[in-house]
């Protein structure tokens, strides 16, 4: 399969050096232990600026290699209104996220909430930025236990 036939698929936060770091890395890795290895393309992006071009934050690195997950290699982007054309799926980490994102109108990207996708309704993946390495561990689990469920959403339909 080419590179042009590989589903897109963006996590989405506020500064892209902490949820959606650990979403990318997390869903990556749970593709690539699946029959889905080589299929879909996943990157990250933040609906701010403040972080472009920097290294996730150093508890999202340290709760991911606690996984066996290496995020060392990201760098903070920002979201941009090209995307909603460029990606299949884009995935919010919160409220805020997802009206950020539909704020720059429509494109052919489904949009949803993480949790939304994964089959858990009204549940938003809580920022932890500026909180102890605790917060931190909750988003990993949050984002671990939803990745089979998005992946298996994502390619059987
Ligand atoms: P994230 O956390 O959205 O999970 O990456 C944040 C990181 C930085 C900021 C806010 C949230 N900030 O305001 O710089």
């Amino acid at each position: 399969m080419t590179d042009l036939k590989k589903k897109k698929v963006m996590m989405l936060c506020l500064g892209n050096i902490c949820r959606s770091p650990l979403a990318e890395g997390v869903f990556k890795h749970c593709v690539e232990n699946s029959k889905y290895a080589g299929m879909i393309e996943v990157v990250s992006a933040g609906t701010g600026s403040w972080h472009v071009g920097d290294r996730p934050n150093a508890s999202s690195i340290k709760v991911a290699a606690n996984n066996g997950v290496d995020i060392t290699g990201q760098r903070g982007r920002q979201l941009s209104a090209s995307d909603l054309n460029e990606f299949d799926l884009i995935l919010g980490m919160d409220r805020d996220n997802l009206e950020d994102l539909n704020q720059l109108g429509s494109g052919k990207a489904e949009t949803d909430y993480f949790m939304n996708y994964a089959g858990v309704e009204g549940v938003d993946v809580p920022d932890p930025w500026g909180q102890s390495i605790d917060a931190f561990e909750g988003v990993y689990e949050m984002i671990a236990k939803a990745s089979p469920a998005i992946l298996e959403r994502l390619m059987e339909r």
